[in-house]
């Protein structure tokens, strides 16, 4: 499975009628098993990359392929939960499929179990960004799209989820795409980075991991952090 990405243009018009550009022409793509991050300032475009991709958004110019009969899985910026249903029947009203041990063991890995009876207003931003997370991943999706879902958890859980996000990763070949403003995250999780430059996003720098993600070391990750820092330093 491939995702071809070939966003000539899209703009938005304000209340007031005028024209903003919000993403220049953007061109990338990535196959089963590979993840892509992007990372860029706030306000550049990323969102509304995201959704153009998902097919939420059709008034842009340009070409998506994705393989049609692809499962996708999606946690948005906000969580998106249905409020008047548990973090239980969240889940698996989008992944009815889902077998209770398949449930019980994302439950487990996302530090859920406590609050599966909850709802969404009894939970902190950060639980309900686990139940997007374990909304997306109950699907067992080909495609899974995350727009910056570490974010608002401390660093502890961040970087707990952040193996565990590896791990659900490596499990199936899947094709994933990464929002994050972490450059940890992005070495950590990425194969390809996609640098993003001020609205509107253009790819500045197009950046990939030789080493298998499984296989990186820390002498590593302090190593591609020095070479990023020096690529950033050249693209200024
Ligand atoms: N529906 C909309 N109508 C008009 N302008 C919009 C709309 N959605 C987003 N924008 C504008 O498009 C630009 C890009 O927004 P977007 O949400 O894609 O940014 P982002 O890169 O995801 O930012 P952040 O890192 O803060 O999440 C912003 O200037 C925003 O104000
Ligand atoms: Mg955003």
């Amino acid at each position: 499975m491939r995702l071809e990405v070939e966003i000539t243009g899209k703009t938005f018009r304000s209340a007031a009628g005028e024209t903003h550009e919000v993403l220049a022409p953007v061109k990338f793509a990535l196959s089963s098993g590979e993840v892509g991050v992007l990372i860029g300032p706030s306000g550049c475009g990323k969102s509304t990359m995201l959704r153009i991709i998902l097919g939420l958004d059709h008034e842009f110019q340009g070409r998506i392929a994705r393989p049609p009969q692809a499962r996708i899985g999606m946690v948005f910026q906000e969580p998106r939960l249905l409020p008047w249903r548990s973090v239980e029947q969240n889940v698996r009203l989008v992944a009815p499929d889902v077998t209770d041990a398949k449930l019980s063991e994302l439950f487990r890995i996302l530090e859920l179990q406590a609050h599966r009876d909850h709802f969404p207003g009894e939970l902190s931003l950060g639980l309900a960004r686990r139940v997007a997370l374990a909304r997306a991943f109950a699907v067992e999706p080909d495609l899974l799209v995350l727009d910056e879902p570490l974010a608002s958890l401390d660093d502890a859980l961040a970087g707990r989820l952040r193996d565990e996000l590896a791990t659900l990763v490596a499990s199936r070949p899947v094709m994933t795409l990464l929002v994050t403003h972490s450059l940890d995250d992005a070495i950590r999780l990425g194969d390809r980075l996609f640098f993003l430059s001020p609205r509107p996003a253009r790819i500045v720098q197009d950046v990939p991991i030789a080493i298998p993600r499984a296989m990186r070391s820390e002498a590593d990750f302090g190593r591609i952090r020095a070479e990023l820092a020096a690529l950033q330093l050249e693209s200024k």
